[in-house]
């Protein structure tokens, strides 16, 4: 079974952020999940170079195109790699190839009489780098998703794709799909967004105002819009339009933050529709991260959560649990590096990593290094595993994207059952008398596999973390594909080093 995922491609006109790493760690983890239970994936994630945006943001550095595209690629692909993200494929709009099938891709729907040229008057947002409806704008006039970038009255000759004819066709197939979009919000969104005719959408922009981006391949005064550039990417990673792309096409879930389910689920769908090909499998949609309180994350404010900082201060783990863990489904998310602080000595710390080691430093202690032999086991041990394999058991289940807070949260709710169990059976007690020697033998080899089964569990999330963890407790390499099975601790097997796994952060 396959799996593609990807991840949008960021606009490099500043550095990376905060929701960039997010969407791109929460493909991490869906690749690592889907692999864990024997998928062959591909995830794809990496940059947008095209666009009036990022032109001006080159010219603003005085810095030639070519420089300031690689400067930033370099920089978003060490982000990726800091905090962890196993892609398969990078992906620059810059590259040759994708360049050329764009082009395809715009001469084939060009073939068929389905892109026009006419004059245009409209009022253009350049952070959307689209022209807007009235109906679009804020009561005083601007774009509501960048209300401090000024919109512009335009006046252009351009190329327009006919949309219209194919909305009735996206609505069946979102009706006859239910999966097509998730959560169920955002495809309510989707079908508001279809329920009145569309207009013609316009994939050019004249070389007078833009210059970095694809060339028409009917018009050589124009280049390519970078919304038509970008989504294209999805089919350029697996080397559309050679044969071979088409079992990875057929298994394709794109991962997207809500403000751009319009380009994702209008425009790509449409393009696809006109240029005869499949519509990708699923449009998984995420909310945004904001500050604390709710605000806004702005550098005047100071509230920005940069990843970079994040990672030195407490490391990659703390980072990517967080985002895991706190994404609500339904609406923004509140973040910042206090409260990635908190959670990280709460539940990495005090629930999940003092519990590693305060066993395995009892058994060095007691059992010469040794991982015990249990005995018979006890109706509450019975009980603690059974929760174990039930909260494991949601990571050898297929993960979505909005399963993500819920799988991961469960975790923790385990981890405090644990905590309750050690604490109520007391193995240091049991292990002051020989007549209750074996019954703290039993306790403290239970603890140790059940964390094992855990952290072979939050390898998938934490993987770092985990791997470090299953190293100390030298366990065997995790059964593949993976489920949680118990007893794979041997007993007598030899501990290895215990060192802290989440040092607390004040
Ligand atoms: N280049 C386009 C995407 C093209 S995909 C074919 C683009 N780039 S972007 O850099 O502006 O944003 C990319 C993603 O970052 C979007 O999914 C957006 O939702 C996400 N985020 C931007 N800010 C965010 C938060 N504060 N929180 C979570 N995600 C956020 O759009």
């Amino acid at each position: 079974m396959k799996s593609y995922i990807t991840t949008p491609i960021y606009y490099v006109n500043g550095s990376p952020h905060i929701g960039h790493a997010f969407t791109s760690v929460m493909a991490d983890i869906l690749k690592r999940n889907r692999q864990a239970l024997g998928c062959d994936v591909m995830l794809s994630t990496g940059v947008d170079e095209h666009g009036q945006k990022n032109q001006e943001a080159a010219a603003e550095l005085g810095m030639g195109y070519q420089e300031f595209l690689d400067m930033r690629g370099k920089e978003f692909r060490s982000v990726f790699d800091l905090v962890g993200i196993s892609y398969d494929y990078f992906v620059r709009t810059s590259r040759e190839g994708h360049k050329q099938a764009v082009a395809g891709m715009e001469q084939t729907i060009f073939d068929k009489d389905l892109i026009v040229k006419k004059n245009y008057t409209g009022t253009y947002c350049k952070g959307c780098e689209e022209f807007k409806k009235e109906s679009d704008l804020t009561e005083d006039g601007q774009c509501p998703l960048h209300p401090t970038m000024q919109v512009e009255q335009t006046e252009e000759t351009n190329y327009f794709l006919k949309m219209e004819p194919f909305r009735e066709r996206l609505l069946q197939h979102i009706a006859d799909n239910p999966d097509f979009v998730q959560p169920e919000a955002f495809r309510n969104e989707l079908k508001q967004m279809l329920a009145e005719p569309l207009e013609d959408l316009c994939i050019s922009r004249p070389k007078s105002r833009v210059t970095l981006g694809v060339d028409l391949p009917f018009d050589p005064d124009f280049v390519t819009y970078v919304w038509f550039d970008a989504l294209t990417n999805y089919l350029t990673n697996i080397d559309w339009p050679e044969d071979g792309y088409q079992s990875w096409w057929a298994e394709c879930e794109h991962l997207i933050g809500k403000d751009i389910l319009k380009p994702h689920g209008v425009y790509w769908p449409i393009m696809l529709m006109a240029a005869g090909l499949p519509l990708p499998k699923k449009l998984s949609v995420h909310s945004h991260w904001v500050g604390a309180g709710g605000v806004k994350m702005s550098k005047s404010i100071g509230n920005v959560v940069d990843p970079i900082e994040v990672v030195e201060k407490l490391g990659v783990d703390a980072l990517r649990w967080y985002l895991a863990r706190h994404m609500r489904a339904d609406s923004d998310s509140q973040i910042s590096v206090e409260l990635i602080t908190q959670t990280y000595n709460s539940e990495l710390g005090n629930k999940i990593g003092n519990l590693l080691s305060r066993v395995a430093k009892f058994s060095n202690k007691n059992f010469g290094g040794k991982v015990p032999a249990p005995g018979p086991l006890s109706a509450e041990d019975e009980a603690l595993r059974k929760s174990v394999v039930e909260a494991a058991s949601g990571f050898s289940r297929w993960i979505d994207l909005q399963d993500i807070p819920a799988r991961t949260q469960a975790i923790v709710t385990l981890a405090e059952e644990m905590n309750e169990y050690i604490d109520k059976q007391a193995p240091w007690t049991l292990f002051k008398s020989e007549d209750t020697r074996e019954r703290c033998q039993t306790v403290i080899y239970v603890t140790l596999d059940c964390l094992r089964v855990i952290m072979e569990a939050l390898q998938q999330v934490i993987p770092g973390s985990a791997d470090k963890a299953l190293a100390m407790l030298n366990a065997p390499a995790a059964p593949r594909p993976w489920t949680p099975v118990l007893d794979r601790l041997e007993g007598n097997g030899d501990l290895g080093e215990i060192e802290s796994l989440f040092p607390r952060v004040q």
